[in-house]
């Protein structure tokens, strides 16, 4: 079985408040693209989970989330385990790892899939969900992704209309990796006193909520309205500790074409939104000629409105 793990970028993302839990309180909106990985998955005779993956980056033991989604499956579903035997998992890196783009969280819920399909448990989508939250805050959404409000730890999910052929020109440093942990941690000590420290109180965390004008322009389905409503809290500790990234991004804003850059998740990975295909095709060559740094991978790709899928 062949499945397709697609991307996402944020097209916002506020942190809210501070959580007993330790994580923080969110709301963003999260788009899927047609930036994706391949997994394939057979069943073997002994009860074992086997992950392959060339990619020099990505471990194949048990930190790698490809590993602990079979693991959750085979711990929940013992009997199916009997029954069908384990499974082995190969990975086709095509995301940038460590990109604030969900690469290895959107593996995780292809494995989820793969596994309910490949064991006929018969999970509906929330259950798969469910599952996710345990693995990680975006594995959820990667399910069945499109354009989706995230709140919570950003596992609760409520669909928006979905994004269709907005294209997208992404840059990320490949030398460069930004712990998610440390951008939130940093993001803490820095603004921590500014927001909600006790996210409970209902009242005060719809006020504290911005999110308003882009969902408007998400629901008008206005390329350029959205565009402009971009907002990413963690720029604002990422930016200033990645000089790089701070620069690509002024690039991406400067060039004639694009209708509105932001970086996406904790980063690195930046984006610039499009109104057509050749734009973002000219714009990807003019950056290219501007920063020839090998380093440096340009993807242009577009949004999409689904999440995994089996590849028929
Ligand atoms: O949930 P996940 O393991 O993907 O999160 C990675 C890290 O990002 C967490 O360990 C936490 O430090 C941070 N995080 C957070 N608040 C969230 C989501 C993630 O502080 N809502």
């Amino acid at each position: 079985m062949k499945l397709i793990a697609p991307a996402k970028i944020n097209l916002y993302l506020e942190i809210i408040g501070n959580r007993p839990d330790g994580y923080h309180e969110l709301v963003m909106i999260l788009q899927s693209i047609d930036l994706a990985d391949e997994i394939e998955l057979h069943s073997i005779s002994d009860e074992t989970i086997r992950v392959h993956c060339s990619h020099p980056q990505v471990p194949t033991d048990k930190s790698n989330l490809i590993y602990r989604a079979a693991e959750l499956m085979a711990t929940k579903f013992p009997q199916a385990l009997a029954k069908h035997g384990g499974v082995e998992i190969t990975l086709n890196k095509h995301i940038p790892v460590a990109a604030g783009l969900a690469g290895g969280s959107t593996n995780a819920a292809a494995v989820l899939v793969g596994i309910d399909l490949l064991w006929n448990l018969g999970l509906t989508q929330t259950e798969l969900e469910d599952l996710g939250a345990i693995l990680g805050s975006d594995v959820p959404f990667c399910v069945a992704g499109g354009t989706v409000i995230a709140t919570g730890r950003g596992e609760q999910l409520s669909p928006l209309p979905s994004l269709d052929h907005i294209y997208i020109v992404l840059g990320k440093y490949r030398s460069l990796e930004v712990s998610t942990a440390w951008a939130y941690t940093t993001y803490r000590q820095e603004f921590g006193s500014t927001y909600l420290q006790d996210t409970n109180d209902l009242a005060a965390r719809a006020a504290a909520v911005h999110s308003g004008p882009i969902v408007k322009a998400i629901l008008e389905k206005d390329a350029v309205a959205i565009a402009q409503k971009l907002h990413n809290d963690l720029e604002k500790v990422v930016l200033p500790s990645y000089p790089q990234v701070l620069q690509l991004r002024e690039l991406f804003a400067s060039q004639p074409g694009v209708i509105g850059t932001m970086m996406s998740g904790s980063g690195p990975s930046v984006f610039a939104l499009c109104e057509t295909q050749q734009q973002a095709e000219q714009i990807q060559q003019q950056v290219r000629q501007i920063i020839p740094d090998e380093d440096l991978e340009l993807f242009v790709t577009r949004t999409i409105a689904h999440g995994v899928k089996v590849d028929s």
